[in-house]
């Protein structure tokens, strides 16, 4: 067979590369400075090309692409939503995705992104509560400890200064593992027993729990004024974590609204709900949080912009690393129209 050209390779970065890489860099410096990455391509949101992500729906599970641009550089991801997988030993979610050059359409790189989905996930959500969340605020409480926990849990303490995370999970097993995984991370961990131990005292509550159904992790009462709520784990059509009357109290903050008005918890509310758009806070035109009595919540879905600022801010911190192998991935005839002839040379060597 022949060689292939420098122009057919296309970094790739395994996911034994990302945990390397992840070490290389350290989690929390990684979470902060993926955080600044995302801000500030929230704060020239109106530069990409948007579209809700394209989703494919079953019974148990759903399957989506979120592709975004900024004119220069595409990026889309692949990642999928199934919560009864844990049952099977496999993941709630899974993801890899591309970066191509606007100018060529050439991939710059292909990425695994199941690491990378709970560190933009997490970085986001530490983001949105840095502009929302009370001044001062040092305790959160985390329901549901599963495989996007730990991470949110770091970037709150490294992005928003949290010093405690109050671990509750219907499965004790899954608290467990959360709190043994946090033990030496600097944070004071406590482990509850339920949702309402949990919320004592906490200034942020996050909900990443998994269920494809309308679930109500947090009612109306057990809310008090002046938190901030970080919803991340209702993201899809019937997928939602948090009781309605809590919306109609809360200042709602939400990433794209075409998506988050079929995903996120907003899907409750009626269709011209007033919410206010990150980007908007972020670039100084729109208010955050109006009053120390208010409850913030950002209503999180996940948008490809999010995934475009980590594929990204991968790609350039990948120089010189040597983390990643070479894909022989672009078919790259040396006459561009020989296609067909590059296959029977490769025939004939
Ligand atoms: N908004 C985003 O950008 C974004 C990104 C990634 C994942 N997610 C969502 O976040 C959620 C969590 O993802 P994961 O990968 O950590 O899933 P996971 O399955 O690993 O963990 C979910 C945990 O929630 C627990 N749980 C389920 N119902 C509960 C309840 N009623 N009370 C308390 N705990 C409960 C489960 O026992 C499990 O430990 C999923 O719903 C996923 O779709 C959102």
């Amino acid at each position: 067979m022949l060689t292939p050209s420098q122009t057919a390779y296309v970094p790739f970065v395994s996911v034994e590369n990302m945990m390397r890489l992840v070490l290389h860099i350290g989690i929390e410096k990684m979470l902060t400075e993926l955080a600044a990455e995302i801000e500030s391509d929230f704060a020239r949101w109106p530069l990409f090309d948007k579209t809700a992500r394209v989703a494919s729906h079953s019974d148990i599970g759903v399957i989506e692409l979120m592709p975004t641009s900024d004119g220069e550089t595409y990026g889309f991801k692949y990642v999928n939503g199934h919560p009864s997988n844990t049952k099977q030993g496999l993941q709630t979610v899974t993801a890899f995705g591309l970066l191509a050059s606007v100018a060529t359409g050439y991939p710059l790189m292909l990425s695994e992104m199941t690491i990378l989905t709970a560190l933009r996930t997490a970085a986001t959500s530490a983001m949105a509560a840095k502009w929302l969340a009370p001044n001062g605020a040092s305790v959160m409480a985390m329901i549901g400890n599963g495989a996007q926990a730990e991470f949110q849990a770091l970037a709150f303490k490294a992005i928003c200064g949290i010093r405690e995370v109050r671990l509750y999970d219907i499965d004790p097993l899954a608290t467990e593992k959360c709190a043994n995984n946090l033990k030496d991370q600097g944070l004071a961990v406590i482990r509850c027993t339920s949702a309402e131990e949990a919320i004592m005292g906490a200034q942020i509550i996050t909900t990443c729990t998994a269920d494809k159904q309308y679930a109500t992790i947090l009612s109306d009462n057990m809310v008090g004024t002046g938190v901030h709520i970080n919803a991340v784990g209702g993201d899809c059509p019937g997928k939602t974590e948090l009781h309605r009357d809590i919306l109609l109290r809360s200042g709602i903050f939400v990433e794209y609204p075409p998506q988050t008005r079929i995903e996120g918890e907003i899907q409750q509310l009626d269709p011209d709900h007033p919410v206010t758009e990150l980007w908007q806070v972020i670039n100084g035109t729109a208010e955050g949080r109006s009053d120390a009595r208010q409850i913030t919540l950002f209503d999180s879905v996940g948008f490809a912009i999010e995934d475009f600022s980590a594929l990204r801010y991968v790609y350039s911190r990948l120089k010189g690393t040597g983390l990643f192998q070479n894909l022989d991935m672009i078919a790259d005839p040396d006459d561009p129209r020989d296609l067909f002839g590059m296959i029977l040379r490769a025939g004939q060597a």
